[in-house]
């Protein structure tokens, strides 16, 4: 009988990394970078394949998606019978709530305005302001979503999350549905989003939902630049019912030069690094499932086709 075959295909400059650590997990696999025209494999290990990858590839029985959004793949045609599966966690919660914790603090606390007159040699002081007064809305109650709104919790910060189905999540209330999505926006004050990119959430983010926002409204996007209508976050910003906003992300990644957010007053940029793929943490996890699949036992963490994520 032939070993396993995994193939690996993804855009990081190391590759030869995860094709050490794949082989080192799974001694048993024959474990190859994909080229064209390679021999079939039965798992991958992909982020943003090509279409051709795809296409030559049409007999795996699961695609693990380095990653944990899935909106770049779900755009191609995949084989048909292979098993989607994403990062689930791999130690990126507990960086996405160190990064949306500290975007909500250094806003609440005022820090950027303490960095701006520090800057100037001046000692000041400003109003403590009132917890009470900035209600925090998820977008999102997933792996990262979830752990993200009981990081605010543990900071006493009045938090609610919106999700598609209901769930409950100690010391947050919980929206579901379209039907509930004005009500969770009209007490939201801090916007943090983590919700999967699909047909259903581009666009979420535009002049009528952050419009609902309670004035003084901040906007964390964390999730996928294509969520939020970029001039419409403008627009709202310099009318002043948002106070601010922290972009990790953009439709177009690195964010081009010209691009208005560099420079707005009231917008801190980040490159896409609020929760990292982790390597080690990702390569444990993958060959844990792919031994699972081969033992015939499902595994956590597969995407659901039509839903998207
Ligand atoms: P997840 O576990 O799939 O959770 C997605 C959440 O969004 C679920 O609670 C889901 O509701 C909700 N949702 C999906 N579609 C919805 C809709 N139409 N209306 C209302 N709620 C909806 O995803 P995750 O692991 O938390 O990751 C979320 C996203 O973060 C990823 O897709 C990715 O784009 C982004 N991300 C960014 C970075 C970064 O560095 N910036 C890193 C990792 C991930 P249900 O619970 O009802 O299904
Ligand atoms: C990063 O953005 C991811 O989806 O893992």
């Amino acid at each position: 009988m032939r070993p396993m075959r995994i193939t690996v295909c993804c855009t990081d400059t190391k590759i030869q990394r995860w094709l050490d650590g794949l082989r080192a997990a799974l001694p048993e696999a024959d474990v190859q970078e994909w080229r064209p025209g390679a021999a079939p494999a039965d798992h991958a290990v992909v982020w943003a394949p090509p279409q051709q990858f795809l296409d030559e590839q049409q007999g795996l029985r699961a695609l693990f998606n380095i990653g944990a959004g899935v909106d770049a793949l779900m755009k191609l045609r995949l084989p048909p019978d292979a098993l989607v599966v994403r990062l689930d966690d791999a130690g990126m919660s507990v960086q996405m709530a160190e990064f949306a914790c500290h975007a909500v603090i250094r806003h609440f606390r005022e820090l950027d305005g303490y960095e701006r007159d520090v800057a100037q040699g001046k000692w000041t002081f400003r109003k403590p302001r009132s917890r009470a007064d900035f209600p925090v809305g998820v977008l999102g109650l997933g792996v990262l979503g979830r752990r993200v709104a009981q990081a605010l919790a543990a900071f006493e910060f009045p938090v609610r999350g919106w999700s598609r189905s209901a769930h409950a999540v100690a010391g947050v209330e919980c929206f579901a549905g379209s039907g509930q999505f004005d009500d969770f926006l009209a007490g939201t004050r801090v916007l943090v989003n983590l919700l999967p990119l699909t047909p259903e959430t581009e666009n979420i983010l535009d002049r009528r939902t952050l419009g609902r926002l309670r004035p003084g409204g901040y906007v964390i996007n964390v999730a996928r630049g294509a969520h939020l209508v970029d001039a419409d976050l403008i627009a709202l910003l310099d009318s002043g019912h948002l106070a601010g906003a922290a972009l990790d992300v953009f439709r177009t990644e690195p964010l081009p030069a010209e691009h208005p957010f560099w420079r707005h007053p009231k917008i801190v940029v980040t490159p896409h690094t609020s929760a990292r793929t982790l390597r080690d943490e990702s390569i444990a996890q993958i060959a844990g499932k792919i031994r699972a699949l081969e033992r015939g036992e499902p595994v956590a963490g597969v995407v659901d086709r039509k839903k998207g994520y």
